[in-house]
């Protein structure tokens, strides 16, 4: 692994921070001054110090998921294969969990780590991180809906969601349709639907935060975050 990524995932900073802490001579392998950012170690065995403090290293990974329909987003089911199940050998050892959950029928990104912190940060209501979603809607989605999304609709129990941004691609019969929700609630964009008498037929993540699914990744592959998509994240 390259220095300046495992500083960088070991919390140590940004790409530029961590680099700049290798030109200011701050950081060791096995005694010896590093002065190349792509300096490549075995983190499992080098001896990295910052400032002499020995970074201890705890293995964190960070996986974006095109998740497929019929799996579940959950670490094990016993009838349903899992998001888990698609995993190759050489990640799934790791203590991986989804950063939140998509229906068994919804597709599209999900991301799936180890990290606690990060996981907290992307899932706390407080931070309102933004999902987007594309969806086909079996209605014609119009203007008012659009209105009564941004003013928040009553999706059951008496709950009125937080405001939503909803974008019409195609207003049909077969409705084609990207909404940004703040929030995680169970169902919601099929209930937020419902509540204006329509239903999701299909339904895709395109964005959690800063996170853009990566396209070319086709449904059931996944790919480790890079270190720009991760100093992104952890920024928001
Ligand atoms: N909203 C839903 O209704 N389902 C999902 O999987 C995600 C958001």
């Amino acid at each position: 692994m390259r220095i300046d990524k495992f500083l960088a995932n070991m919390g140590l900073g940004t790409r530029k921070e961590v680099k700049q802490l290798i030109k200011a001579k701050a950081v060791t392998v096995d005694g010896t001054f590093v002065k190349d950012s792509g300096y490549s170690i075995n983190p499992e065995t080098a001896d990295v110090r910052v400032y002499d403090e020995k970074i201890v290293y705890k293995p964190t990974i960070y996986l974006m998921l095109n998740k497929p329909p019929g799996v579940i987003s959950a670490t094990e089911d016993h009838k349903d294969q899992t998001v888990m199940d698609l995993l190759a050998d050489d990640v799934r050892h790791y203590d991986l969990h989804p950063v939140g959950r998509l229906d068994k029928d919804t597709v599209g990104l999900l991301l799936l780590t180890n990290d606690g912190d990060l996981t907290h940060q992307l899932l706390s209501p407080k931070k309102k991180v933004p999902k987007k979603y594309f969806a086909h809607i079996d209605g014609v989605v119009t203007d008012e809906d659009v209105k009564a999304f941004s003013e928040g609709v009553e999706i059951g129990e008496g709950y009125i969601t937080k405001p939503g941004e909803l974008i019409i691609l195609e207003s049909a019969p077969m409705s084609k349709i990207e909404l940004i929700i703040t929030e995680g609630k169970f169902h919601q964009v099929k209930r937020m639907f419902e509540a204006v008498d329509k239903k999701v037929v299909f339904l895709k993540r395109l964005q959690m935060g800063t996170l853009l699914l990566d396209e070319t990744l086709a449904e059931g592959d996944y790919r480790e975050l890079t270190v720009e998509e991760l100093e992104n994240l952890r920024a928001k």
